[in-house]
């Protein structure tokens, strides 16, 4: 066995570990990242798109934003459809200015990834039987298989950012963990597709019929949702099938205007909301999806990961640099506090807009809580606040 030795291991080589990997990199902290995964997987992934300023500003800061600033597209305001209506919510109006960008998760994997290849400290792909040991020590080490041989990465600290199916998290044991989850009864079908897209901002749409969302990639590519059965197969949806159910649920002006075309992928993902706490074990740190998953309404879990990222390092550096271990437990209260706040948000717009029953009672009592949110200025600042993002 060789045996090597690190500031930090970083468990995965999603956007949370690559960016955290960047940041340790900037502020000189020698880190090495084990992914299970090869890259050109870690690449096809499809997921969410729109960043939050901070998430922006924290690729600007670890040198990752160059395409971003190119090809992001800002977003002054997020739409909100029903009844056949569409009501714009201002995002910078309601917020001292405020908004998002349109750049897909699969862009800002590639771009780090990208920013990583520069990087004098390794990533190790397509690791096999990862184990982390000893974190309640001072003295923590990482096991795995790189081509049929076995790897000893000793460290000071081993960051957790191997997502909801990681080996992180379920290796901390069950009596020192706290986790709350909701799984939600239906699941998103999403759809890519090379036409331009019918929104020109996000549009969230209630619909009696369910939920659908319009987004896009770029003015070329859109993509579209509509809330599904979680247990439904893609095999079992043709484009024009998915076509006609998302103008079906679209107010009028929307589908009568909609662009249609072949997809270039679809795919289903399942709601969930969950959080483990703390973020903190000894040694070994959780960070992103590893932590926490949102439902995707409001694109919030691509930012969360960047969030956990900014307070991690902060962290680790307090402790590798001045040997501060209460700012280890630190950044699991300040995580948290913002993951928590994050989550309410998506379970607040994921309950808005979306068909839970076939009881009509709950279908108008949405309608009249968006007929509200809509109309009150407290509302609409609330919306647009949440989905800009909560400050760091
Ligand atoms: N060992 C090493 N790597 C692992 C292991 C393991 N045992 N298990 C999983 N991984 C890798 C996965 O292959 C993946 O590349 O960890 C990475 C985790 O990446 P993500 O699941 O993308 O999670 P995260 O980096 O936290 O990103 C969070 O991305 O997908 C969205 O919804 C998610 O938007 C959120 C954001
Ligand atoms: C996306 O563009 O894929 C997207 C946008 C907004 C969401 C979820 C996904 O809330």
């Amino acid at each position: 066995m060789t045996t090597t030795s690190t500031q930090v291991a970083i468990i995965g080589a999603g956007p949370a570990g690559l960016a955290l990997a960047s940041k340790l990199d900037r502020l000189g902290i020698d880190n090495v990242v084990i992914e299970r995964r090869s890259q050109e997987y870690v690449l096809a992934r499809i997921r969410a798109g729109i960043l939050e300023q901070t998430t922006v500003d924290f690729l600007k800061d670890i040198g990752a934003a160059g395409r971003l600033e190119q090809e992001g597209i800002p977003h002054h305001g997020v739409r909100l459809a029903y009844n056949n209506r569409i009501i714009p919510v201002g995002l910078g109006a309601n917020t001292g200015g405020k908004v998002v960008t349109a750049y897909g998760q699969t862009e800002v994997t590639k771009d780090l990834c990208d920013l990583r290849a520069a990087s004098p400290n390794p990533t190790v792909y397509e690791a096999e039987n990862v184990s982390l040991h000893d974190f309640d020590s001072a003295r923590p080490y990482v096991l795995y298989d790189e081509q049929g041989v076995t790897k000893r990465l000793n460290c000071q600290l081993i960051a957790g950012c191997d997502g909801y199916h990681g080996v992180s998290r379920v290796s901390v044991p069950e009596s020192a963990i706290t986790t709350y989850e909701k799984v939600y009864p239906f699941g998103w079908l999403g759809m890519l597709a090379d036409v331009p897209p019918v929104s020109p901002e996000v549009l969230y749409a209630n619909a009696r019929r369910g939920f659908a969302l319009c987004s896009m990639r770029s003015w070329t590519r859109s993509r579209y949702y509509i809330q599904c059965d979680p247990d439904d197969k893609v095999e079992n949806w043709t484009d024009d099938m998915f076509w006609d159910e998302l103008k079906r649920r679209l107010p009028d002006e929307v589908s009568d205007n909609i662009q249609t075309g072949p997809s270039l992928e679809k795919s289903i993902a399942p709601l969930r909301s969950f959080i483990a706490e703390p973020l903190r074990f000894g040694r070994l740190l959780l960070a992103g999806d590893a932590a926490h998953v949102v439902p995707p309404t409001g694109a919030k879990g691509l930012n969360l990961a960047f969030s956990d990222v900014h307070y991690m390092s902060e962290a680790i550096a307090a402790f590798t640099g001045d040997g501060d271990e209460d700012a280890l437990s630190r950044y699991s209260e300040r995580a948290l506090a913002r993951v928590w706040k994050t989550q309410r948000f998506s379970w607040y717009l994921t309950n808005l807009t979306h068909r839970f029953s076939d009881d009509p009672f709950d279908q108008r009592v949405k309608e009249a809580e968006l007929a509200y949110v809509t109309t009150s200025q407290a509302g609409l600042q609330m919306i647009a606040e949440n989905y800009v993002g909560m400050p760091l």
